[in-house]
C-alpha cells in the first residue's frame, strides 16, 4: 500500500469554506500523514531536515490549498524553495524523491470557463499549475492531474461543494489502499469529483 503524506496551506482556515471541511473529512482516514504548513510554520520557519524526511517516508505527496494569485499560497512556494534541495531532489546524486507522485488538490474563486485560452484568464488550470509539475518532473516526480473546484466561493452550488469534498476522501482512500493506482490518474487534463466517481466505477 503505498503511504501518503497531505500538506494542507491555507493562510485563512478559520475562514474556509470548502479547504477547512476537506481537511475534516480527511479524519476519516487512518493512515495518513497530515501536515498544516501554516499551523506548524506560522513564521515560515521550514525545517528542512524534517520535511525531507517526511518526504523520504512517502509515496504519495498531496499539496491541498485554495488557489491565490493564479498560484499556491506563499508557504508552499517557500517549502518548495527550501526542501527541494540541490543534491537531494535533483542535480548529482539528487534523485531521493524519484518515482514519487504528486497530486495539488486546489479550490478556485473563478469560474472554470474563465479557466480556458478564450476565457478571462487566457489559460487553463493546467497551465497555470506548470511552475509545480516542471518542478516535480525535475526532481523525477510523477506530476498526477490536479483535482479541482472551480467557483468556490458561490453560495448557490453547496451541493457541487459537497461532492467535491466527498470526492476528495474517495480519491484519497483509493490511492492510498492501492484500490486506484497512480499512474490512472496521470493522463487526465485535471480531475473533478465526477472523474472521481467514474473512475470509481471502473473498478
Ligand atoms: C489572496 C487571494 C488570492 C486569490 N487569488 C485567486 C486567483 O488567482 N484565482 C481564483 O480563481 N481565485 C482566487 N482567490 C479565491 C480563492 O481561491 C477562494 O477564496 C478559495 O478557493 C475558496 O476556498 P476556501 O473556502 O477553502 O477558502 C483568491 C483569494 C485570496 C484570498
Amino acid at each position: 500500500m503505498p503511504s501518503m503524506i497531505v500538506y494542507y496551506a491555507h493562510p485563512g482556515h478559520r475562514h474556509s469554506t470548502v479547504n477547512a471541511a476537506m481537511q475534516s473529512g480527511l479524519d476519516a482516514l487512518s493512515n495518513l500523514t497530515r501536515v498544516d504548513l501554516y499551523h506548524e510554520y506560522p513564521r515560515h520557519n521550514i525545517n528542512i531536515e524534517t520535511e525531507q524526511n517526511r518526504l523520504l517516508e512517502h509515496d504519495i505527496i498531496v499539496f491541498q490549498f485554495p488557489f491565490f494569485w493564479y498560484s499556491t499560497p506563499s508557504i508552499l512556494k517557500e517549502w518548495q524553495d527550501l526542501v527541494l534541495e540541490y543534491g537531494f531532489a535533483y542535480g548529482p546524486g539528487g534523485d531521493k524523491l524519484a518515482g514519487k507522485t504528486i497530486l495539488a488538490a486546489t479550490s478556485t474563486g473563478g469560474e472554470v470557463q474563465d479557466y480556458s485560452l478564450e476565457g478571462k484568464h487566457q489559460t487553463d488550470i493546467r497551465g497555470l499549475l506548470k511552475p509545480l509539475e516542471c518542478t516535480a518532473r525535475l526532481c523525477q516526480i510523477n506530476f498526477a492531474a490536479p483535482y479541482v473546484l472551480f467557483n468556490a466561493l458561490s453560495k448557490d452550488n453547496a451541493t457541487e461543494k459537497q461532492s467535491h469534498i466527498d470526492g476528495y476522501v474517495k480519491l484519497l482512500s483509493t490511492l492510498q489502499s492501492g484500490a486506484l493506482p497512480v499512474d490512472q490518474i496521470i493522463s487526465n487534463n485535471t480531475l473533478g469529483w465526477r472523474d472521481v466517481d467514474q473512475l470509481m466505477e471502473t473498478k
